[in-house]
């Protein structure tokens, strides 16, 4: 029963999941986007995302040419920490 109780408690700490979680964000991130650019696109002043629903599309499409099989979950935390990082859309 142990292996059980601390995952819950990650998630109970976490707290807002559907906001997406910054953190997973992250690593996922580093994980599965940098091959083809690194951060520089985010924070370039010609990058073309001028919105939270844009970001939210561009890396939905940049996460399938990556191969990544993520879930709506995945894509929305990698959006939170791109948000809360570089784009700081409302
Ligand atoms: C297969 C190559 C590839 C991979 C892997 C990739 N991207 Fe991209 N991404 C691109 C290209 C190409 C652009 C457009 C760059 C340009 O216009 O110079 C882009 C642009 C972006 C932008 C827009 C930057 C701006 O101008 O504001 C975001 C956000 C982004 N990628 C997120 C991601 C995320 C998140 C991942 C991981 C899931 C990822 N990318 C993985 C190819 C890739």
């Amino acid at each position: 029963m142990k292996a059980f109780a601390l995952p819950i408690l990650a998630l109970m700490l976490s707290g807002n999941a559907a906001a997406g979680d910054p953190a997973h964000g992250k690593q996922l991130l580093e994980e599965h986007c940098t091959q083809c650019h690194d951060s520089s696109v985010y924070t370039r002043k010609d990058r073309f995302i001028t919105s939270k629903e844009a970001l939210s599309k561009q890396v939905h499409r940049c996460a399938i040419n990556s191969g990544a099989q993520w879930f709506d979950e995945d894509v929305a935390d990698v959006v939170n920490y791109l948000n809360a990082t570089y784009y700081k859309f409302k």
